[in-house]
C-alpha cells in the first residue's frame, strides 16, 4: 500500500501535497522521494532559503489569487494553532509600490488580508504612489519544513526515501504506484523525461541578520527592485534582509555588493535596523523555480516501458511564492486525482 501514491520531490510543494493527502487519510499510502530532505541545504533545494512571508507579490491572474487565498486562510489557522512549533506566526506587514498594482489585486486582497488598510500617502515613503498595511504570516522556513517532515511521518505514517531519480518514469518502478505527483522545482529543467524549456530559475540574494528590535515586516516593490525586511519566527531575533529577482540567473555564489546593496535599501526603507543596530550573520542565494505563463498543476497520463498506464499531476513552478501558495496548488493538484483517490481508498476499506 505504501507506494499506491509518490511524491516526487520534498520541498515546500511536495510537503503541502503530502499533507492534504494525510489529512484525508491517504498517510500510509504514500512515499516521498526526494534528492534532498528538510534539514540539507543545497542551491538545488530552493525551499530551505525562503524568507518567508505571505506577501502580495504574486500574480493578478486567477489561480494565483486562488491559490493565495487558500494558502493565507491555512497558514493564519496554522499560526493561531500551531505557531510555535510549526515556525510561523501573525506579524504586522507594510508593502509599498512604486507603482500602482492592479485593481484586481487589490480587490482580492482586500477581501480576505486581515486587518487590510491602504495607507494614505502621507504615510508611504517617498517616491512610492501605493501602500498597504495587513496582518501577514511569517514562516521560518528550515524549520517548518521541517516540522513538516516531522508531522508526516511519525502523526502520518508517511515515507520518505532519499534517491535521486533518473526520469520522472523512475517513479513508478513500484507496480502498485498509481499514481505520481511532479514537485520537483528546478528540477524541470533538467529530469529527463520531457524537459520543461518554460521553467527558468529567478536567484535572490538575501543576509541573514540578528535584528530583535524588528517585529514587523516591510517590503517595497519596484519595477525591477525587490525590497524587503522578514522578521524569522521563533529564531531569537533573526531577520531576513532582500533582495534580488534575477530573472534566468542560476549561481549559487553570493556577491558582497548585493550585500552592499541590500543593506543600503533596507536600512532607508527601515531605520530601526540601525537602532541599536544589526548584526549580519551570513548571505545567501536561492533560486525560485519559476515558469513562463505561471505554475503548471495539471494531470496527465503517460504509457509506461510494461504498457500499464502511469497518472502524473505536473506541480512545479511555484516561483517566489511557493510558501504562500503552496497549500492551495496542492489543493488543485489532489482534486485532479479525486477518482483515482476514491478508488484508492474502496481498496483500502476492502483490505
Ligand atoms: C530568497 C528567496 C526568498 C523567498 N521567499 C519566499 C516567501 O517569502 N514566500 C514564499 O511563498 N516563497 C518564497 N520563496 C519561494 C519559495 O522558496 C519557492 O517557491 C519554493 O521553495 C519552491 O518549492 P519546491 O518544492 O517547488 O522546490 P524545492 O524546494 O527546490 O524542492 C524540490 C525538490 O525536488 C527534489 N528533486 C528535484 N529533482 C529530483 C530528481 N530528479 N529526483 C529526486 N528528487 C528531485 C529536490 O531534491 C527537492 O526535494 C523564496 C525563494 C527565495 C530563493
Ligand atoms: C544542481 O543541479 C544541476 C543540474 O542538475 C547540476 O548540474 C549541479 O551539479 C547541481 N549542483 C549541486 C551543488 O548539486
Ligand atoms: C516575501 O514574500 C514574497 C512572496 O511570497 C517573496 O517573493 C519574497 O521573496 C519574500 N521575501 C523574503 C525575504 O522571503
Ligand atoms: C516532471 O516535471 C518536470 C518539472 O519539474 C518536467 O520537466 C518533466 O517534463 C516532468 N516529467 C514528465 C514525464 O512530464
Amino acid at each position: 500500500m505504501g507506494r499506491s501514491i509518490v511524491i516526487v520531490g520534498a520541498g515546500v510543494i511536495g510537503l503541502d501535497v503530502a499533507l492534504l493527502l494525510a489529512e484525508q487519510g491517504y498517510g500510509p499510502c504514500i512515499t516521498v522521494v526526494a534528492e534532498h530532505l528538510p534539514g540539507d541545504t543545497s542551491i538545488n533545494y530552493t525551499s530551505p532559503w525562503a524568507g518567508a512571508n505571505f506577501s502580495a507579490i504574486s500574480g493578478g491572474d486567477a489561480n494565483a489569487l486562488r491559490w493565495d487565498k487558500y494558502g493565507y486562510e491555512h497558514m493564519l489557522k496554522l499560526a493561531e494553532e500551531h505557531g510555535t512549533e510549526a515556525c510561523i506566526s501573525k506579524t504586522p506587514s507594510f508593502e509599498y509600490w512604486d507603482e500602482l498594482p492592479s485593481p484586481t489585486k487589490i480587490e482580492s486582497m482586500a477581501e480576505y488580508l486581515k486587518d487590510f488598510r491602504i495607507l494614505s500617502l502621507s504615510d508611504i515613503p517617498e517616491g512610492c504612489q501605493f501602500g498597504v498595511s495587513f496582518t501577514t504570516i511569517t514562516v521560518n522556513a528550515p524549520r517548518y519544513i521541517q516540522y513538516l517532515y516531522g508531522v508526516l511521518q511519525e502523526q502520518y505514517g508517511v515515507q520518505f526515501v532519499r534517491r535521486k531519480l533518473p526520469s520522472i518514469e523512475a517513479a513508478f518502478t513500484d507496480v502498485s504506484t498509481k499514481v505520481v505527483f511532479n514537485c520537483t522545482g528546478n528540477g524541470a529543467r533538467h529530469l529527463p523525461g520531457v524537459e520543461d524549456v518554460r521553467s527558468y530559475p529567478t536567484r535572490g540574494q538575501i543576509l541573514l541578520t540578528r535584528a530583535p528590535q524588528i517585529v514587523k515586516n516591510v517590503m517595497r516593490h519596484g519595477k525591477d527592485y525587490e525590497t524587503y525586511i522578514i522578521p524569522r519566527p521563533q529564531s531569537s531575533g533573526n531577520v531576513i534582509l532582500g533582495g534580488y529577482m534575477q530573472k534566468g540567473v542560476s549561481t549559487g555564489d553570493t556577491f558582497s555588493s548585493e550585500s552592499d546593496s541590500i543593506v543600503e535599501r533596507t536600512t532607508t526603507l527601515l531605520p530601526e535596523l540601525l537602532t541599536p543596530g544589526m548584526e549580519i550573520l551570513a548571505a545567501f542565494s536561492g533560486l525560485r523555480p519559476s515558469r513562463e505563463g505561471g505554475a503548471r498543476v495539471e494531470r496527465t497520463n503517460i504509457q509506461l516501458e510494461d504498457s500499464r498506464d502511469g497518472i502524473i499531476v505536473h506541480n512545479y513552478g511555484a516561483g517566489g511564492t511557493g510558501f504562500q501558495a503552496g497549500l492551495g496548488m496542492a489543493r488543485d493538484a489532489v482534486g485532479a486525482v479525486e477518482d483515482v483517490l476514491s478508488r484508492l481508498s474502496r481498496e483500502k476499506s476492502r483490505l
